[in-house]
């Protein structure tokens, strides 16, 4: 047993957890905490683990957490029998290393409650049994836990995980707090859960194309984002991108952050220049960057309300407005109240959870008031999928639309990300170098922008925006310094796109140009994920509340060659709001894995583009309609388009 572990103060740490469980549903608690360690151990680690419940509301068994550091190393170091269980090693490591996880000590990744474990001896087991296994067994992972390797053959993913599976009518809120404290099941976020984080980096791609896009709707005579402002929050895991992103995009950037450390961590990272807390001065140096139309991103070192309130005093024209607090989980630290510190904020909502969350909704409804303010002197604002309108309309702040059914304001999906990108098949694709070297990085974003230049010249002028963009992102990321973690790289493509990279991929490394290479994407993407307020908020046949595609996709992907695969329920919007899933591959320059490969990013893309255009969407119904060309084998129903004239007056 290792020795007891002195609370480090020194890294961030989640929030002290909800006191929810009845006294005997917090013995059943210690009881299945304890299911982990032999009987003899658990007089002394029963107070324990009732102490940590008593103090942070979970139990991290934080005694268990290595002290050996933690981080990506290359394949060739982890011990096994499994290429492949090394690969997922490799990304399990990356996903708690402190430079990316927000809190690693409670094996929290990112959004504030997305869980790699929920325990230290999870985190253990899972790496025993990843180190023991052979290609001929599945480790089955059931929400952290790990269930134990079962007999399965080589062609299987060595890996199934699923996150937060409920039975429908147990996912509201309160049933994660009650569940997870239980120790049953865990919030995996997307890429949190299943192993595929690759640090800010990994949004910053899909932030850039938003902000680009965004530009593009707000310029009035084909003019670009220099000297325009984009005001948004957040500085956390995801929303950290935004500076950097804004910065590639040329416009200014204001990010207001109510956590101290996540502001200055970013700032010493170099992914945002300035950081102001005071609103006077802020103001004075934001008049100065549009003056002189610098690209240049700013954080506020506080309440993104008092921003938006004060640049309305202020007339200080917003461009291009949004928000990336962690509003998917509102009552639990996702938000925080104006008017209430940081340590306050942390207090009230595990001693006073009801005061709390007046306080946030109070909060939310003069956030969209000061938002208001400025959509109605021409800012455009856009839901950043954060489930800002959803709580705030909750809340009953003002953004709903006159119908009372639609919000005032357009998801980034709706206006942007939907018919711009998922309609075609463009997604957040991603490959990370197993063996940890920058040159193979730098080969295979060459390699890249080889593929997608020879692509571009054949391709329809409904994508060449789409190509040109991404050729330009991947020119410039080895510039933009976008690493942090192992070497990864994020490129938005399409069908052919991904699977033409891949096969290119596994050829450089069969012919010993680069080591074995990880793909894998983000859940948000064209098939990964159904969620009626973000991915699928683009989908208007009803459709968009079912989650026949996640799931299809998540079983689809299994036998299809992926690696390992995952399914969870929340990420992004909340638990209960979304059902997504993912993939992760490793390339290993074999046939098989060419074979694998082909087949399986190609069902990847394209079974999301079937059910976009099945939903009418235009954008994929070309899509579709043209891969069925490229590929005679693919077969798929295509819809009839109604006239309205045919129905007005039926009913
Ligand atoms: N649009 C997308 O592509 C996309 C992608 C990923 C995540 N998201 C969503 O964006 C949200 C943020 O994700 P994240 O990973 O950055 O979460 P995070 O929790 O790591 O970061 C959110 C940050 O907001 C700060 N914050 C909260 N309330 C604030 C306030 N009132 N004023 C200023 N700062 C405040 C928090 O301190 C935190 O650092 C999540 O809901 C996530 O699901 C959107």
């Amino acid at each position: 047993m290792p020795a007891r572990k002195e609370y480090d103060t020194t890294v961030s740490h989640a929030p002290k957890r909800k006191d929810i469980l009845s006294t005997s549903e917090k013995k059943l608690a210690l009881k299945n905490a304890l299911r982990y360690f032999p009987t003899d151990q658990h007089a002394e680690l029963a107070p324990e683990f009732a102490n940590e419940l008593k103090e942070y509301g979970r139990i991290y068994m934080y005694r268990y957490r290595p002290d050996y550091k933690m981080y990506a190393r290359p394949i060739q170091d982890y011990p096994g029998k499994s290429e492949q269980a090394k690969a997922i090693m490799l990304m399990i490591q990356n996903n708690l290393d402190y430079a990316i996880a927000q809190h690693p000590h409670e094996l929290i990744t990112y959004g504030g409650n997305g869980g790699v474990f929920s325990n230290w001896a999870q985190y253990r087991l899972t790496m025993k049994y990843l180190a023991e296994m052979t290609d001929e067994q599945t480790l089955v992972m059931y929400s952290g836990h790990p269930h134990g390797l079962f007999p399965s053959h080589a062609e299987a993913p060595r890996v199934v995980v699923t996150n937060g599976m409920m039975i429908p009518n147990y996912s509201s809120q309160d049933d994660w707090e009650k569940f997870n404290a239980l120790g049953v099941t865990q919030y995996g976020q997307m890429t949190a859960g299943s192993y595929m984080y690759i640090g800010p980096q990994g949004i910053v791609h899909g932030t850039t194309i938003t902000v680009l896009n965004g530009g593009r709707k707000v310029s009035k005579n084909g003019e670009g984002l220099a000297g325009k402002i984009f005001l948004t929050s957040g500085l956390g895991g995801m929303s950290g991108a935004q500076p950097k992103a804004g910065n590639i995009a040329g416009c200014i950037t204001i990010c207001g952050e109510v956590n101290s450390k996540a502001t200055y961590k970013r700032h010493e990272q170099g992914w945002v220049d300035e950081v102001f807390n005071d609103l006077n001065e802020l103001c004075d140096r934001v008049r100065k960057a549009q003056e002189r139309k610098e690209v240049v991103s700013i954080a506020y070192d506080g309440n993104i309300v008092e921003v938006w309130e004060k640049f309305d005093e202020e007339n200080i024209y917003v461009d291009l407005g949004s928000d990336q607090t962690s509003l998917h989980n509102p009552w639990a630290g996702g938000y925080y109240p104006v008017g209430l510190t940081y340590e306050a904020s942390n207090e009230m909502m595990a001693n006073q959870p009801e005061q709390f969350k007046e306080k946030v909704q109070e909060s939310l409804r003069r956030h969209a008031s000061a938002v208001n303010k400025h959509t109605a002197k021409g800012t455009y604002f856009f839901d950043y999928g954060n489930a800002f309108l959803l709580e705030a309309s909750r809340a009953g702040g003002d953004v709903m639309a006159s119908d009372g059914i639609t919000f005032k304001y357009p998801s980034y999906v709706q206006d942007i990300m939907g018919p711009m990108c998922f309609d075609f098949g463009f997604g957040p694709f991603r490959w990370v170098c197993a063996t940890g070297k920058a040159e193979d990085l730098e080969t295979t974003d060459r390699i890249a922008c080889e593929i997608l230049e020879k692509i571009r010249t054949n391709s329809p002028v409904e994508i060449q925006q789409q190509m040109a963009d991404n050729i330009q992102w991947i020119q410039g990321a080895k510039a933009n310094n976008l690493v942090v973690g192992s070497q990864a790289r994020i490129l938005y493509a399409d069908a052919e796109g991904r699977a033409k990279i891949a096969a290119a991929f596994n050829d450089a490394i069969a012919n010993g140009e680069i080591g074995p290479v990880v793909l894998g994407r983000d859940h948000h993407d064209v098939s990964g994920t159904d969620s009626p307020y973000r991915e699928t908020s683009n989908i208007y046949d009803g459709s968009q509340f079912t989650a026949d595609m996640a799931v299809q996709n998540f079983v689809g992907d299994s036998f299809r060659g992926a690696t390992w695969i995952s399914l969870h329920n929340g990420g992004g919007v909340g638990w209960g709001e979304v059902i997504n899933g993912g993939f992760g591959m490793l390339l290993d320059g074999s046939p098989e894995a060419d074979r694998r490969l082909k087949m399986m990013l190609h069902w990847d893309v394209n079974n999301g583009i079937a059910r976009r255009s099945w939903a009418r969407n235009e954008e994929a119904i070309f899509a579709i309609k043209r891969e069925m060309e490229r590929t005679p084998t693919l077969k798929v129903t295509l819809p009839n388009i109604a006239d309205d004239e045919i129905l007005n007056g039926l009913l």
